[in-house]
């Protein structure tokens, strides 16, 4: 293959180990730097260019985007998908997990544990939001912070409320979030590559201090992940579309709570402390998917108009409950299911023998007509709409019907 790095950094361990891995597997590889790049949007042919001549043929392209140049390389990124170049990372997927909000935002509808977190801007609303995370002693964090900078311990309600005052003065965003005290200033950092957690440290802070970035003088070590662990990491990372992530973890008492998930993790930190070849783990994950590039998904189902992928809770319709897919409605109506969800487990890609248990929450692709036909009435109701009456079409129907007494029915 030939692999284009995206990154400003000459020099960088994290650069320079992807590029040895890389040749190590017989790859040519190169480095570009994001700010070089150029593109022209013209009628059917998004272009690319390198230092001002068409950037020449590769087969994937590895994200390295900086945080101050986000939006240039987005959009960098965004045309080589255009192009056809398989990412390991996709721009939606990196803006997503860049904008921490959003990201929670996202997760927080998933079963994947995390802080209590609350975002307000009204004054009134600040204390109702610290009751609500469960009290003082709250985090406060800057959405935009990193590196430790922009997060503040409140020890009591007064000052936490002056903080967020004076930060929201200044035009600032924060979050409100519980302070997870039983993890005494130290974090877990995983990093996911595929499907899997390839290495993972532990950090911790300073004596005194309850921030264990390592630019704060936090120190690391390897650990070897609780199952819990493995699986919030590998789920928040794949909810967020990430192939390969960086997903920072409290430990709660309650378990895994995920403050964070970054999409281009420093290699150095976790490849040191762990001794794994991480850089290796991710081009040999490329190896497995640069033949498919990415496929925005939402943007094709449009094109394809009237129909939709919708996702059915089974306990909406029990009628569909100990059959087998083939027997029920949906195949008659030629709606396929893409996955079924059970328990926490996801099956892909499901055949016709299999049995559609309670509990189970089916992925379906179809006509809108018919997937708003299998809706079952009550839940219909509850949304005030009226469902679609579908007839059989007679064999010897017109196309288009026209009603005969000329006005359009409403
Ligand atoms: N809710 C919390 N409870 C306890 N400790 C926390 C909490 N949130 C953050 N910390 C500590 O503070 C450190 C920094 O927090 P966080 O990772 O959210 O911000 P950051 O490191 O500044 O941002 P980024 O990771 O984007 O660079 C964490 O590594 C963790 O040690
Ligand atoms: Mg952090």
């Amino acid at each position: 293959m030939k692999i284009a790095i995206l990154s400003r950094s000459k020099r960088g361990y994290s650069v320079r180990r992807l590029k040895e891995a890389a040749a190590a597997r017989g790859h040519e590889i190169k480095r570009l730097d994001t700010l070089r790049f150029s593109m022209t949007l013209e009628r059917d042919t998004p272009e690319l260019y390198f230092r001002g001549r068409r950037l020449s043929h590769y087969d994937a392209v590895i994200p390295r985007i900086g945080q101050s140049i986000t939006h240039y390389g987005l959009a960098v990124l965004r045309q080589f998908e255009q192009v056809g170049i398989y990412a390991a990372n996709d721009s939606v997927a990196i803006a997503t997990s860049r904008d921490k909000l959003r990201a929670m935002q996202i997760l927080s509808r998933h079963d994947i544990g995390m802080p209590p977190t609350a975002f307000v801007r009204s004054e009134n609303d600040v204390l109702p939001a610290i009751e609500r995370v469960g009290g003082v002693p709250v985090i406060i964090k800057l959405l935009e912070g990193t590196q430790g900078v922009g997060v503040i311990l409140a020890e009591s309600t007064k000052v936490a409320e002056a903080i967020i005052q004076t930060l929201h003065s200044a035009q600032q965003n924060v979050l409100i979030q519980k302070f997870v005290k039983e993890s005494k200033g130290s974090d877990v950092r995983a990093v996911v590559v595929g499907d899997k957690v390839v290495a993972a440290m532990r950090r911790q802070a300073q004596p005194g201090e309850y921030r264990s970035n390592v630019h704060r003088g936090g120190t690391t070590q390897s650990v070897i992940l609780d199952p819990a662990y493995e699986e919030t990491a590998i789920r928040a990372a794949q909810i967020l579309g990430l192939r390969m992530a960086g997903v920072d973890m409290l430990e709660s008492s309650e378990g895994p709570q995920v403050m964070e998930v970054n999409s281009s993790p420093g290699l150095e930190g976790i490849e040191t402390a762990t001794g794994v070849d991480i850089a290796g783990a991710i081009i040999a994950d490329l190896e497995n998917h640069v033949l498919f590039p990415q496929v925005d998904l939402k943007q094709r189902i449009r094109l394809a108009a009237g129909y939709g992928v919708v996702e059915f809770p089974l306990h909406d319709m029990p009628a569909l409950e100990g059959k087998a897919l083939s027997n029920t409605p949906l195949s008659e109506k030629n709606i396929r299911v893409i996955s079924i969800r059970r328990h926490k487990k996801i099956i892909p890609n499901p055949g016709g023998a299999e049995v559609v248990e309670t509990g189970d929450t089916l992925l379906c692709f179809g006509e809108l007509r018919e997937l708003r036909a299998i809706v079952p009435e009550h839940v219909a109701k509850r949304q005030k709409l009226r469902k679609p009456k579908i007839k059989p079409v007679p064999q010897d129907a017109q196309p288009f019907e026209e009603s005969t007494d000329g006005k359009e029915k409403t």
